[in-house]
């Protein structure tokens, strides 16, 4: 089904706020095709479901918006895996939205809803959906932020810490709504932001910031088709400091799940 290829770094380290960071290594896992890689995708997040239920009695999950996750999300909502999943103790987040309502034809909660939440029965105050529909992203992005640390029960400096993460990647180097060049890279002490992206098509988004992405005890990114080989390429190399490449738990695993045609580049993803 797929080639599994431990790509282990150097534990790379780089500096955020004032001290080096040193952080997990990621492993590069190739699926054959986008239909191996939702089934892959699907099986990890069930896994991590299992794991987190058992360990700590409920799972946090952050979903990814964009379309790779679609394939994903679907397959999870079909009986035979979402029989697997203790659904009533799973809650629901969003990495990031646009700022858009939530029935917009580019609304991420849409999407996940679509594809996968309105399938399972996971109870609706378990969704924590960021407020696109707020004319206000500052004060929307201030209550997600208030919302996770209630729902986490976090004490004041405590970093909500995701069972599992899942995160997309743009043809930049983009991951959630962390767009290179943004001022929110810097963001060392706020976990949500809303954030302004001139070049996007919906370009007023809110997004979750790298100190709560990085504080996840896992992080999986969904990256398939051609169009993504330059930019795997170039994440995995770390030929350049790019947004997704800044996404490195600080004591969490970190696995990237691509499809053969966007790993075709990469010295692994490419080798036969
Ligand atoms: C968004 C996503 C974004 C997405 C990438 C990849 O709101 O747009 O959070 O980070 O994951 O742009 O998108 P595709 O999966 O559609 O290629």
């Amino acid at each position: 089904m797929f080639d599994t290829s431990k790509r282990s770094n150097a534990s790379a380290g780089w500096t955020r706020g004032y001290d080096l960071i040193m952080a997990s290594d990621p492993t590069l896992t190739v699926c054959s095709d986008p239909a191996a890689l939702a089934e892959t995708a699907a099986n990890l997040i069930i896994d991590a479901a299992t794991e987190a239920v058992r360990e700590r009695g409920r799972f946090m999950l952050c979903l990814a918006g964009g379309e790779t996750p679609r394939k994903t999300y679907a397959l999870l909502a079909l009986p035979a895996f979402s029989e697997r999943v203790r659904w009533d103790r799973t809650w629901a987040f969003f990495g990031d939205e646009r700022v858009v309502p939530p029935d917009h034809a580019e609304s991420n909660y849409r999407m996940a809803h679509e594809t996968l939440l309105s399938r399972v029965p996971i109870p609706p105050a378990h969704i924590l959906r960021m407020r696109g529909e707020e004319a206000d992203a500052d004060s929307a992005a201030a209550a997600y932020a208030a919302s996770l640390t209630e729902v986490f029960g976090t004490r004041r400096g405590e970093l909500p810490r995701f069972d599992l993460v899942l995160l997309g990647l743009g043809v930049d180097g983009h991951t959630a709504s962390l767009f290179p060049g943004s001022p929110v890279l810097r963001e060392v002490f706020r976990t949500v932001a809303a954030v302004h992206v001139a070049a996007a098509q919906i370009p007023q988004r809110l997004t979750l910031t790298f100190p709560v992405l990085n504080a996840a005890a896992r992080v999986i990114f969904l990256v398939a088709g051609a169009e993504k080989a330059k930019i795997v390429k170039a994440v995995l190399s770390d030929q350049a400091v790019l947004p997704a490449a800044m996404v490195r738990p600080t004591d969490g695993e970190l696995i990237w799940l691509a499809d053969r045609a966007a790993a075709a580049l990469h010295p692994i993803g490419g080798a036969r």
